[in-house]
Order: structure tokens, then C-alpha cells, then sequence
């Protein structure tokens, strides 16, 4: 089976999450998509997000009217499970995020679906092979992480447990692209995955900063929007210690991590060895002024769009 064998997809609960993973199967990936939710009123409130969410891309001239209508029209809803696992190669789960109901779901789907039909789950805190404990297909099951608004934030963390086939991995992927999202593969189950963790890390530092009354909730919010998260659409965590020229620091200035409360896990050999080599992540020294200076004049044009909103 390859991603051209998926006819029809299957997004099971249609709420804060769901409608928007239906829309992108609709629009970008022009698949039939069905969404099933536990009662009519549900699926209505999901029809309603879906019609205004495909207004604001017409109104912000992302789609044309005409392209809204055709993934309307690929769009169903039922409250029948067994009426989605019929028609789907493809299911993404996307219900509440309690254990022992998103394991009843993928119980459900395996007793229901065609042997050949893939489930994802969208879970943020669970591990997709806890989710499909005891069903068949193992190698049929893996994670689409999304991110809110999911039809509108690209990337997608997409995972496998220990038994996800190779061929189920690149049917994710090619799934994710043709649905113009930006997968990310996580290469390991752990609970939250990647981008969770990283985010929560910081949101963690920063509550416990406020609580010590280092600044106030407004000073913290202001400062991470007018630094570090003005240089984010250009430069994550690895490509700032390339660019802001960490590597070619002495050593003991490269060990910025001792910055972090004392409460921090402490660094492992791995990180260690890692700062004591200095060598950038991604960077070819030799070109690190004209990155950097490529860099500057991306910042130096943003900075003339977000100038008036920092000030
Ligand atoms: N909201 C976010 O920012 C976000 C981001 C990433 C991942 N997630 C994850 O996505 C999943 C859904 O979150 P959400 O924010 O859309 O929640 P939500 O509460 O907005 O929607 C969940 C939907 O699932 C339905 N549902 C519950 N049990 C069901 C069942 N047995 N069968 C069918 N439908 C059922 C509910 O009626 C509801 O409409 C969760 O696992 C959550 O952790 C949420």
C-alpha cells in the first residue's frame, strides 16, 4: 500500500482539533474526509467552525471561494463510527484525551476498519502503543501531533511505536506533505514528544520566574515576543548556537545551560562531549559571516513589519 491507495480519510472527533485536520485532508489533500463525533449538536458546531475557518482563508485571500466549496463539499459528518471505519484507509483520532477512551476508539476502529486502514492518534500526552494496546495491525499505527489551529500551524510531529511498519511511516509523511503540512519525525515515544517538551520547558521557567517575582507576567510575555521569539521564524535552538557564534566561545563561556535553575537536570556526558567538540550544528564556518549576514537583512525586514506591535 502506498499514499495513492488512500481514497477516503476518517477524523474521529470533531472539535477544537478535528475540524481543522478534516479541512486540511479536504482542501490541500482533496481527500473525501469524514468526521464522527458523539451527537448532532457536536457535528454541527464542527460544520459551523469549518465554514467560518474557510471564510477567513477566502477573506485573507489564502483560497478562492471556488476552492472552499470543493472542500466543503468533500466534508461529511456522521455520530456512526462504524459508517467512518467502513469508508476510511485512513483514521486519525482526535477525541479527548482520556486513555481508556482513545483505546476503546482504536478498538473499535480495528473490529470496524478494512485490515489495511491506518490509525493516528493526535494525543499530546500519551504514547500512540499505549493508545493501540492488545489490537491487531501494530504495524498499521502511529501519531499525527498537530498543532492549534491545526489548519492553519504547518508543522506536525509524526511518530511510530516500536512496531509501526516502514511502509506506515512514509504513508504518514507523504500524507502530512500532501496536505501541505511540515512533518517532523520524532524518533522515539516518549509522553509529549518533542515540541511539547521544548515549549513546556520554557513555560515552565517562566512560571517559576514570575513566582519569584523576577518580572511580571507582562514583562516575561514582552520579552520573549521582542527577543529570542522575534529571531524564531528564522532560528530554533540549534541554529542559535550557530549563529549567535556559541561554538567559537571558550569553552567555559559555551556552557550556557549553567544559566538554568539548580533544580535543572544536571548535563549528560552526551551534551557535554557535544559543547566540548564547539563545532556548529549547521553551519559551514567559513561561511558564518555571510550567514549571518543573510540572517541580519531576513531580521532587518521584519523588523519593519513587527516594529509598530513592539513598541
Ligand atoms: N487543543 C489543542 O491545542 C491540542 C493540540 C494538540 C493536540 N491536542 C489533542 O487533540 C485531541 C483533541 O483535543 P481537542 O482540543 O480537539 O478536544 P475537544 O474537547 O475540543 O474535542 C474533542 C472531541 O472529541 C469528541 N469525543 C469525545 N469522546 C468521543 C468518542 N468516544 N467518540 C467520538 N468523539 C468523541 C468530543 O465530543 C469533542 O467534540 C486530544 O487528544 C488533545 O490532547 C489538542
Amino acid at each position: 500500500m502506498n499514499q495513492k491507495d488512500i481514497k477516503q480519510v476518517g477524523v474521529v472527533g470533531g472539535g477544537t482539533m478535528g475540524f481543522g485536520i478534516a479541512i486540511n485532508f479536504a482542501l490541500w489533500g482533496g481527500y473525501p474526509t469524514i468526521i464522527q463525533d458523539l451527537k448532532e449538536s457536536i457535528l454541527d458546531q464542527s460544520a459551523k467552525q469549518i465554514r467560518s475557518s474557510l471564510k477567513l482563508f477566502i477573506e485573507e485571500d489564502l483560497i478562492t471561494p471556488e476552492q472552499a466549496k470543493e472542500a466543503l463539499d468533500k466534508i461529511t459528518l456522521t455520530t456512526d463510527l462504524a459508517e467512518l471505519a467502513n469508508k476510511s484507509d485512513f483514521v486519525t483520532e482526535a477525541i479527548v484525551e482520556i486513555l481508556p477512551d482513545k483505546q476503546k476508539i482504536f478498538q473499535d476502529l480495528d473490529r470496524l476498519c478494512p485490515p489495511h486502514t491506518i490509525f493516528v492518534s493526535n494525543t499530546s500526552s500519551f504514547v500512540v502503543s499505549e493508545i493501540g494496546i492488545g489490537i491487531g495491525r501494530q504495524d498499521k499505527i502511529g501519531l499525527t501531533h498537530y498543532f492549534a489551529p491545526p489548519h492553519i500551524v504547518p508543522g506536525v510531529e509524526v511518530a511510530g511505536t516500536p512496531d509501526t511498519s516502514e511502509n506506515t511511516h512514509e504513508i504518514i509523511d507523504s500524507l502530512m506533505k500532501a496536505t501541505n503540512r511540515i512533518p517532523i519525525r520524532v524518533k522515539k515515544e516518549i509522553p509529549g514528544y518533542l515540541i511539547n517538551r521544548i515549549q513546556a520547558a520554557m513555560e515552565q521557567e517562566a512560571l517559576q520566574l514570575w513566582s519569584e517575582e523576577v518580572a511580571t507576567a507582562e514583562e516575561i510575555e514582552k520579552g520573549i515576543k521582542a527577543t529570542f521569539g522575534f529571531r524564531m521564524p528564522h532560528e530554533g535552538p540549534m541554529s542559535h548556537y550557530d549563529l549567535a557564534g556559541i561554538w567559537k566561545w571558550p569553552y567555559s563561556a559555551r556552557m550556557a545551560p549553567k544559566m538554568l535553575n539548580e533544580s535543572a537536570d544536571p548535563m549528560s556526558d552526551k551534551i557535554k562531549n557535544r559543547i566540548v567538540e564547539g563545532t556548529p550544528w549547521f553551519l559551514e564556518p567559513e561561511n558564518f559571516d555571510e550567514t549571518v549576514e543573510r540572517r541580519d537583512r531576513e531580521y532587518i525586514r521584519r523588523l519593519k513589519t513587527l516594529y509598530s506591535e513592539l513598541t
